[in-house]
């Protein structure tokens, strides 16, 4: 049988799904996006992301499978995001997994979506070099982690609040630029100098972050002056977040002996992160692993991926749905 994986990803707002062999080639990959559903509530309304993965998932298999010109035989296992996430998005995805492997006679692997934006970096082709360090920057988390070849993974620094993400989500709100905030925030910046001086929290966490005091510095400054450039204070938001990861990163690299750096996860899709990313890389003599900008945000191809790792160990069990697993967990 050939090495084909299916991957099903639904941890938060997109239905993803991808067919992806071991060595981390894509062969088809679809992902069924609820922007526009959430854009009116200006973040994820949880019960509706639900009933609107229960619609998208078995079409988006479905339509995987057929631009692969595969049917279900020809497929060696299932992946499926088991957490962390929004439960009742995770539910659909793992009962769903379930049926299709029982109905299909295939093993289904519980995936930690952490481990799955890891794995986001090896997509289309190996980049990955070990020992490294990992930035992991979505919605839900923001991280740094000490990643070795076999796997095991420590976490080295975390946020002690928001996400980066959803700090960029909310000044994005703010500023009315609608949702996902990243991207709009991105090109907004792109247009504006870097006039308000905001501050750059956490530099007295080691390697913890904080931006709940960045983001409530935005809003007062909007409040007090409410006819500042959008795009100036755009600008000057993004420059306090790449100050405060980079520092981390900085540091990090010259505490935990690393090949490379790999920066993963939404606002991995950031230009100005990537560009910011390469510099330091530069300077600090480690290789940069970015994933190509499609497998940056959440989707089926890195979950697939990811569950060739638990298919090597033989970590089949039921997937059980758990919002509370840390990059540390399988
Ligand atoms: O990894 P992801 O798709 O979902 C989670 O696992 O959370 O990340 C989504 C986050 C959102 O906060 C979104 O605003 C951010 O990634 N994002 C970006 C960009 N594209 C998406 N942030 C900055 N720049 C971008 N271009
Ligand atoms: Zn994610």
């Amino acid at each position: 049988m050939a090495d084909l994986m299916l991957g099903i990803e639904t941890s938060c707002d997109d239905t993803g799904v991808a067919i992806v062999r071991p060595d981390g080639s894509v062969v088809a990959s679809a992902v069924a996006s609820q922007v526009e559903l959430h854009d009116r509530y200006g973040g994820v309304y949880p019960e509706m992301a639900s009933r609107a993965h229960v619609d998208a998932i078995l079409p988006t298999v479905r339509k995987v499978l057929d631009d692969a010109g595969l049917r279900p035989d020809d497929l060696t296992a299932i992946g499926v995001t088991r957490g962390p996430g929004l439960i009742g998005s995770l539910v659909v995805g793992t009962n769903s997994a379930v049926g299709l492997g029982d109905g299909w006679g295939l093993p289904v692997y519980g995936v930690n979506h952490l481990r799955g934006h890891l794995r986001s970096a090896d997509l289309d082709e190996r980049r990955v070099t070990y020992p490294a360090m990992l930035l992991l920057v979505s919605g839900g988390h923001t991280l740094l982690a000490h990643v070795q070849e076999s796997g095991d993974v420590t976490l080295v620094g975390s946020t002690r609040d928001d996400s980066v993400g959803e700090a960029y989500d909310k000044v994005a709100r703010m500023l009315g630029l609608g949702y996902p905030g990243g991207p709009a925030i991105d090109r907004l910046a792109r247009t504006g100098t870097p006039d308000v001086d905001l501050p750059r929290p956490a530099r007295d966490l080691a390697l913890d972050f904080s931006f709940s005091g960045l983001k409530s510095a935005v809003s007062r400054f909007l409040a007090a002056n409410p006819e500042h450039p959008p795009e100036n204070v755009a600008a000057s938001f993004v420059e306090a977040c790449l100050d405060v990861l980079l520092a981390k990163c900085r540091t990090a690299l010259a505490q935990y002996p690393s090949e490379c750096l790999v920066v993963v996860g939404g606002v991995a899709a950031s230009p100005q992160l990537r560009e910011r990313a390469a510099t330091l890389c530069d300077e600090s003599g480690v290789a940069l692993c970015l994933p190509p900008l499609r497998w940056s945000t959440d989707n089926g191809a890195m979950i697939g991926l990811a569950a060739w790792d638990y298919h090597a160990r033989g970590l089949r069990e039921r997937p059980r749905p758990d919002t509370s697993l840390t990059i540390a967990d399988w």
